[in-house]
């Protein structure tokens, strides 16, 4: 079977990027990374599109006076390498409702909070002040809404008030480097699928309770 054609755009270190990386280079893994495109020149994760033998090129937001040129050109190098599905890993511009709309349900983004909780930036200062004893990261579909689009998975670490956000940040990100690839085998197996603003999932059985 044609492996799913997976974009992932970037503009940093790109650990998400990897974990997919590592993830797609199983045989049996459905979706491929058919292209990495970063709008910063100096993101540490083309490097990592390079060791692995991906196609990567940057989109310098920067040469663009509108949003809108640059989402279209983002548009049109994603649409000639035919990808069918886009991955944000920490791409740190706002997409326009065109672009989003055009990407309706085949764009993805994760991030680092239990959405609906904590959107925007500086997601584990809002859970410590917020005292959640539960946090953790989202993969979601992008809508033209920051951070709140439907669902898809979600993981799940405990934090107490004496936590300080950067042992946070370094296990939250441990998990979305599981979740991420695990997100992307539901969408390329077929499973996901989005019924108005929800996700339905097929087979998703969650009966146990997670008491911490
Ligand atoms: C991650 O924390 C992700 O949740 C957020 O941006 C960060 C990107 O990190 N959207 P990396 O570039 O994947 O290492």
């Amino acid at each position: 079977m044609d492996k799913l054609r997976v974009g992932v755009l970037i503009s940093g270190r790109g650990s998400n990027l990897e974990a997919l990386l590592n993830a797609c280079s199983f045989s049996n893994f459905p979706a491929k990374i058919a292209l990495v495109i970063s709008n910063n020149a100096t993101a540490k994760g083309l490097l990592l599109a390079e060791k692995f033998g991906i196609p990567h090129l940057v989109i310098d937001h920067l040469a663009f006076t509108e949003r809108s040129n640059f989402d279209a050109k983002l548009d049109s190098v994603l649409q000639a390498a035919k990808i069918e599905l886009v991955c944000l890993a920490g791409f740190m511009r706002l997409l326009t409702k065109n672009f989003v709309l055009t990407w309706k349900g085949r764009l993805l983004n994760i991030h680092p909070s239990l959405l609906p909780s904590f959107k925007g930036t500086n997601t584990h200062r809002q859970a410590l002040d917020a005292g959640v004893k539960i946090h953790g990261c989202t993969v979601h579909f992008v809508t033209p809404e920051l951070d709140s689009g439907p669902i898809i998975a979600q993981a799940a670490i405990r934090i107490s008030c004496t936590d300080n956000e950067n042992d946070i940040a370094t296990r939250v990100l441990k998990i979305e480097h599981q979740l991420y690839p695990s997100a992307l085998l539901m969408l390329a197996t077929g499973r996901v699928k989005l019924d108005n603003d929800r996700v339905i999932i097929d087979n998703d059985i969650a009966t146990n309770e997670i008491l911490f």
